[in-house]
This record gives C-alpha cells, sequence and structure tokens, in this order.
C-alpha cells in the first residue's frame, strides 16, 4: 500500500505552493526535498551549484530523496529536475503515489521570474527560451514517471489539491 503522495513537475509548475496546501488539508507532512539539502549542506540551491557544481547536486538529491521515500505520510514536493535519475522516481513511485503538475512555457516564465535567483538553472540570459528547450527535453521523463497528471496553468490552488484528492480516492494501492 503506498502513502506518500510526490509532486513533481517542471520549475514553476506549483509543486511547493501546491504541496503545502495538500499537506495542510491532508494533515500529513510536507517534505521539501530542495530544503533537505539545503538544510544539509548549510547553503542555497543557487550556492551548491555554483560552489559544488550540478553533479554535486544531483547526488545530494538522490540522498535526500533515499531518506525522504522511507517515510509514509508526506506530501513530498520534489525538485524539477528529480526525475531524471531513474532511481529516485523508483525509490518514490515504491511508497508513494507521483501526481505530475504540468503548466505551460508562458505561465512557467511568469511564476519563475520573480526569484529566478534561487533557480540557477533559468539564471541566464534568456530564460525563456531555457525554459521551452529544457521542458522538451524532460517532458518524456516527467511523462514516463507520473501516475496522475494535472495542468495548473488556469487553476487555483485549492481546486489542483481538490482533483489530486480526487483523483487518489479512486486510486487502487493507495491509503488515503
Ligand atoms: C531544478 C529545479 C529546482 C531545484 C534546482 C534544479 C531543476 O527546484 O531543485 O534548481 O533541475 O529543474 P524547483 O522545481 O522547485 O524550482
Amino acid at each position: 500500500m503506498k502513502s506518500n503522495i510526490v509532486l513533481i513537475g517542471f520549475m514553476g509548475t506549483g509543486k511547493t505552493v501546491v504541496g503545502r496546501a495538500l499537506a495542510k488539508r491532508l494533515n500529513w507532512q510536507l517534505v521539501e526535498v530542495d530544503s533537505i539539502i539545503e538544510c544539509l549542506m548549510g547553503k542555497s540551491i543557487a550556492d551548491i551549484f555554483q560552489c559544488d557544481g550540478e553533479v554535486c547536486f544531483r547526488e545530494l538529491e538522490i540522498e535526500a530523496i533515499k531518506k525522504t521515500a522511507s517515510g509514509e505520510k508526506q506530501v513530498i514536493a520534489c525538485g524539477g529536475g528529480v526525475v531524471l535519475n531513474t532511481i529516485n522516481i523508483d525509490r518514490l513511485g515504491a511508497t508513494g503515489v507521483i501526481v505530475n503538475l504540468v503548466a505551460s512555457p508562458g505561465i512557467i516564465m511568469k511564476r519563475t521570474s520573480d526569484n529566478q535567483g534561487s533557480r540557477p538553472l533559468l539564471n541566464i540570459d534568456r530564460p525563456a527560451e531555457c525554459i521551452k528547450e529544457l521542458m522538451k527535453l524532460r517532458k518524456p521523463f516527467y511523462e514516463r514517471a507520473a501516475d496522475i497528471s494535472i495542468s495548473t496553468s488556469k487553476l487555483n490552488i485549492d481546486t489542483v489539491v481538490n482533483k489530486i484528492i480526487e483523483s487518489l480516492k479512486n486510486y487502487e494501492g493507495f491509503n488515503l
């Protein structure tokens, strides 16, 4: 029986805000994988990318996911690149239902433009092009990993939360 809800999706699809609202509604613990890594390293994700490099970040991400996946009754908000390493999805999928949040490139651009500095992959000259390119590259990874997909472009947070809960009620093998 699975007993975690795992939120995946590109940067700016709403994993953190939806995760927070969903955890509150269910009275479950919210686990933000990026926050675990920041606490462990004592520095921001942007600093980890800059000082230690993306490869180091991905290794830390694998370790953080391994620990988190062994818990239960958690809403796990993942970083956008978690799908790039299959081992992460195998571990998360073994104990949780994987919910893929989707949004259009335009919406993602709008949502991420306020705090680009905190997102090292978008802290570049032409983020709009990078978003489109990266999204295209990653789309099959998100789709392959997903048990459920929800588009958040036109929905408010509560509606997304309701949709997730509705989908999970009908999900066989999940303990809500
Ligand atoms: C990343 C997404 C970020 C963070 C890191 C790398 C990615 O998380 O993990 O900057 O590769 O898509 P958010 O999706 O929460 O912004």
